[in-house]
């Protein structure tokens, strides 16, 4: 069986963009691959967070992927800094990725640019190595993501291949799993840049956990084009984006919203879009209630997840030790 890996950030909240763009595929991937799925903590302290804040959140993120239906039983769900071999092997990939490919990435120049004079780490700068190791120590064939994470995929790719051509075959190389529909929701206030956690815009980012008056309140509220017809095309990227997460929200495609719309205009498109998501969201909100109320059952559920996936990572970073020609560590 194919293996897939994919991760999330525990910071913030997990909006619309997150689940339609990644979540719901990892629950469906769970069908036909052996998966892995990491709350990415280590990732999460590449720019500040309050430890409490960052305690509870990757709790609450655990609770949050299970409701969205990932299944402990079946998929491998661990908490990234509970597995150590994730950053040891950062490292040793650090030294096979170069100053020129780091500067490069789109989303260090976007973050680094949002530090108003604050320090930009160099953990910011070095994240997607460690991206990279979270995917080759799992030697993971599949990372199902959003549009945003193609160029670390990319680059993860990259660095794979060359340290195979100077040691011979020891990691494969991994393909992104971008969805045809939704690998980019947009900001509801600003529809020119994508739904984003870190977003100064409140209003914009629809959470999976808002309750229903803040979901009707925020469809209404979110901005549209010109023009007065729902038709999805690329001079309308607002109503564009509503009709996507409409279509998604009602398992339904694009074009059929859109004749189910024929002849209505902005104000039907909203109402109808809120009551979708209001609807679309309450299994994922009461499941997500009931097992944050039982915290101990969670955390041994991560427990027993990062369990499985030291298995694996500690092979492969024992053989990436070894082929590096570290000597070998006494038992
Ligand atoms: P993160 O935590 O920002 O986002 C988690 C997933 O959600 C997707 N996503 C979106 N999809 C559609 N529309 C949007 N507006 C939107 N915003 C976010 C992201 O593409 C992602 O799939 N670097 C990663 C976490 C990570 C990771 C990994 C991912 C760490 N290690 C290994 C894959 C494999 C990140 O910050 O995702």
């Amino acid at each position: 069986m194919e293996r897939v890996l994919s991760g999330i950030q525990p910071t913030g909240e997990v909006h619309l963009g997150n689940y339609i763009g990644a979540l719901r595929h990892w629950a469906s991937d769970q069908d036909s691959y052996d998966c892995f799925f990491a709350i990415v903590d280590l990732h999460a302290i590449t720019l500040p967070q309050d430890p409490e804040e960052l305690r509870s959140a990757t709790l609450d993120l655990a609770a949050i992927l299970l409701a969205a239906g990932i299944d402990p039983e079946r998929s491998t769900v661990f908490v990234q800094s509970h597995v150590a071999e994730h950053a040891e092997l950062a490292w040793i990939l650090q030294c096979f990725t170069s100053y020129g490919e780091l500067q490069r990435m789109i989303q260090f120049k976007d973050k680094a640019s949002k530090r108003h004079g604050e320090i930009v780490s160099a953990g910011l700068f070095t994240y997607p190595v460690l991206q990279a190791a979270d995917i080759l120590i799992y030697r993971a064939d599949r990372v199902p993501v959003g549009e945003d994470q193609r160029q670390h995929l990319e680059l993860t790719r990259d660095i794979a291949g060359r340290f195979n051509q100077r040691y011979g075959e020891t990691f494969v190389l991994p393909q992104a799993a971008i969805p045809r529909m939704g690998a980019k929701i947009l900001d509801l206030q600003m529809p020119d840049a994508k739904m984003s956690k870190s977003a100064d815009s409140p209003l914009g980012t629809l959470k999976v956990t808002d309750p229903p008056e803040e979901i009707r309140r925020k469809v209404k509220v979110a901005v549209t084009d010109s023009g007065r017809e729902v038709v999805a095309s690329p001079d309308k990227p607002a109503i564009t984006n509503l009709l996507t997460i409409y279509a998604v929200a009602t398992g339904s495609s694009v074009p059929d919203v859109e004749a189910s719309l024929a002849g209505k205009g902005y104000a039907e498109l909203k109402a109808g879009l809120a009551e979708a998501l209001v609807e679309f969201l309450r299994p994922l909100q009461d499941r997500r209630r009931e097992l944050l109320a039982d915290p101990g059952e969670l955390a041994r559920i991560l427990r027993a997840g990062a369990e499985k996936a030291r298995e694996v990572a500690r092979k492969t970073l024992s053989d990436v030790y070894e082929r590096v020609g570290f000597l070998p560590r006494s038992k």
